[in-house]
């Protein structure tokens, strides 16, 4: 049966174009943008430990199993469930899952392309010289500058949103190549140019420390443990562009012959080794600055927030040769990471509305950007016409959260996880021993079938669940002390 073997939307010329394509969605300003400035608000070393954790516990088993009922179904992730629900005797409801992953995806987008239309924003910026010798002050008052104008933000989003929509309507498997072949690889050796600059700060061990040694004092302050671990297993999913059916959609593009397990491992090294680095390039500036104070807050006056790297790498680059330039060069860079991850959080939506309605792609492609695009204002206004909004402000964890906190608390924290929980149940418990080992195809590797079966089955799920009964409990907690 070709149903089984090809997708209509096109396959992966080869195993490694998948990898690529698969890094290119699991890299982008989750790694360089959000990491950071999680663990800064959320303490440092015992966020980034718990989300290692998190990582090789939960991560590697679920993007397995994404990346496995992609390849299964060969359609889009809604459409995926429903077949392979079918086909094992299932019920249809599970295809709900694939529902959850796509609205967790559009809200992620929404705000995705606010902060790639500040890197691009930051492209010009640098070109023009603004950095040159810049103080901490200085960059600081042009972040607020720009975030303050809704009218220049909304404009950057709509660009964004305008290239996503290019890329996705023309079918994702042509898109991508050259993007994740060539540019990925030159934004890593930027990287680490970076990473030089960090270590002569003279403040390498203070990130260093401050990224990989839990001070427990810092906890307390952060509104308790158990947010500390939602914030490290939400992050963890991001940043694996896991429960939103990104890489489930990537999956039903691999060819039958790749080593699922193999694939995995690549895209879930590369993308970690981003993040770590991206810190600890992060907060040895931080430490050099002094910007210790403002930035770690106790995420009660963390005026960074969502700033922190826009924030510190502008320092770092006014103070190097040939600054402006690497400076324009690496926002260029993260634009387009940013661009090949935006790309796997419409790719699901859209792929399922071409199947299921018989859209042209193109029109199912327009109609979800405009969808996205109009959910993106709530994310400009949270910086400015919003910023003293706070629509949860009875509930004491939720009082200092604008709208953009939530909608990012909610895909982030809830849905992600939520999607991973029922893809383990589903993968775990509900599909047989025999079909998953058939698809795996894991007789030959060194890590055996049998560890990633008990990883899907009682590790993930019941990490999972134990996480979120802990916090759904604080909150419970926490509304009743509400006024
Ligand atoms: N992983 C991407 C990043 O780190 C973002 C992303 C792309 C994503 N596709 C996703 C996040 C699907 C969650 C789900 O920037």
């Amino acid at each position: 049966m070709s149903a089984s073997n090809q997708s209509i939307h096109g396959m992966w010329s080869s195993q490694m174009v998948f990898v690529l394509a698969a890094t290119g969605s699991a890299v982008g300003l989750g790694n360089i943008w959000r990491f950071p400035y999680m663990v800064g608000e959320y303490g440092g070393g015992l966020f980034v430990l718990i989300y290692l954790g998190c990582i090789a516990l939960i991560g590697v088993p679920v993007m397995m199993a994404e990346v496995m009922l992609g390849r299964m179904g060969r359609h889009s992730p809604i459409t995926s469930i429903r077949i392979i629900a079918e086909r094992n005797g299932l019920s249809r409801h599970w295809h709900l899952l694939g529902w959850m992953g796509v609205v967790a995806g559009l809200l992620i987008l929404s705000f995705y392309s606010v902060i790639a239309g500040w890197s691009m924003a930051y492209i010009f910026r640098s070109g023009a010289g603004v950095f040159d010798g810049i103080t901490a002050e200085g960059v600081s008052a042009i972040f607020s500058d720009l975030v303050s104008e809704p009218e220049k933000l909304l404009a950057w989003h709509t660009l964004f949103m305008i290239m996503t929509y290019v890329v996705v309507s023309k079918g994702v498997v042509r898109g991508l190549e050259v993007a994740v072949k060539i540019l990925m690889p030159m934004l890593f050796i930027l990287l680490l140019v970076l990473l030089a600059y960090s270590m002569n700060t003279g403040y390498f061990n203070d990130g260093i420390q401050f990224m990989f040694f839990p001070e427990t004092s810092r906890i307390a302050d952060i509104k308790g443990l158990s947010f500390v671990i939602l914030a490290a297993l939400g992050q963890a999913f991001f940043t694996l562009s896991l429960g939103a059916g990104a890489i489930m959609a990537y999956g039903a593009y691999l060819p039958r012959s790749t080593s699922i397990f193999r694939v995995t491992m690549m895209v879930v090294i590369m993308d970690t080794l981003v993040a770590i680095v991206a810190g600890m390039i992060i907060f040895p500036i931080v430490f050099a600055n002094n910007l210790d104070t403002v930035v770690f807050a106790n995420g009660l006056d963390a005026r960074y927030g969502p700033g922190l790297v826009f924030q510190t790498l502008p320092l770092a680059f006014g103070h190097m040769p040939w600054g402006d330039f690497f400076a324009a060069l690496f926002f260029l860079l993260l634009v387009i990471a940013a661009w090949t991850s935006s790309i796997s959080l419409l790719e699901p939506a859209v792929a399922y509305l071409v199947e299921r309605w018989s859209l042209a792609r193109d029109r199912a492609a327009m109609l979800m950007s405009v969808i996205v695009w109009i959910l993106g204002l709530g994310t400009i206004f949270s910086f400015n016409i919003w910023s003293d909004v706070r629509p949860l402000e009875s509930f004491e964890i939720f009082a200092d959260k604008t709208v953009y906190h939530l909608l990012d608390f909610l895909a982030s924290n809830i849905l992600l996880p939520l999607g991973g929980v029922l893809i383990a149940v589903f993968v775990g418990w509900r599909l047989n021993w025999k079909t998953t080992e058939d698809e795996l195809a894991m007789g030959k590797e060194y890590c055996s079938y049998a560890v990633w079966r008990i990883s899907i089955r009682y590790i993930a799920p019941v990490l999972l669940i134990i996480v979120f009964i802990y916090s759904l409990l604080k909150v419970i907690g926490q509304l009743s002390s509400a006024p």
